[in-house]
């Protein structure tokens, strides 16, 4: 399969995908879930586009729903983390593309990943560009933020690969603020 159907794959892609994962290794099928019974936002999958509440997200934690079919990460950032994204050298960076569907092509600094100009908000489709599986989160990895367990890929703060096999920045979807506490994907 190219990879421009990785990125585009149907729900039936990404269920594939996620059992292959978890296939090979336990807790990253584990956390999915879980994450979904937590969701409500997640019976909503079928809708081309669809509003998010982040008022109950806070600094340090990440909601993930489903769009499409596939998780979507929303990682409200501590200072810290910003600062982390913001202090990467981008030509230590294996993919130099911001991989932002809202800008195009564009360098990979996290400023233009960041869905706000503060980098407090970072959202991005959670399919590892590797094979699909789903990366884990909370700072998991050597680059403090996401690590895809199936074939070691670690992601940065910004959600930046770094390190492993997977080709590509994870994907930063259609995003936009409705207001203060909602966003809209798609
Ligand atoms: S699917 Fe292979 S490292 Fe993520």
């Amino acid at each position: 399969m190219s990879h421009a159907e990785d990125l585009e794959g149907t729900r039936r892609d990404f269920l594939y995908y996620a059992t292959a994962g978890a296939g090979v290794v336990g807790t990253g099928a584990a956390i999915w879930p879980l994450i979904n019974q937590m969701n409500p936002s997640a019976d909503v999958q079928a809708l081309a586009s669809i509003r998010v509440d982040i008022s109950g997200v806070a600094p340090g934690t990440q909601l993930t729903v489903k769009w499409l079919g596939k998780p979507v990460f929303i990682r409200r950032r501590t200072p810290d983390e910003i600062e982390a994204a913001r202090n990467v050298d981008l030509s230590d960076l294996p993919d130099g593309d911001a991989r932002n569907v809202n800008l195009g092509a564009a360098p990979a600094s996290d400023e233009n990943r960041a869905m706000d100009e503060a980098g407090e908000w970072l959202v991005m489709i959670g399919v590892c560009t590797h094979l699909g599986c789903v990366p884990l989160g909370d700072g998991a990895g050597d680059f403090g933020g996401w690590f895809c367990p199936c074939h070691g890929s670690h992601y940065d703060q910004s959600g930046r690969i770094r390190k492993g096999p997977a080709p590509e920045n994870l994907l930063v979807p259609a995003t936009e603020f409705v207001d203060a506490n909602t966003i809209k994907l798609g």
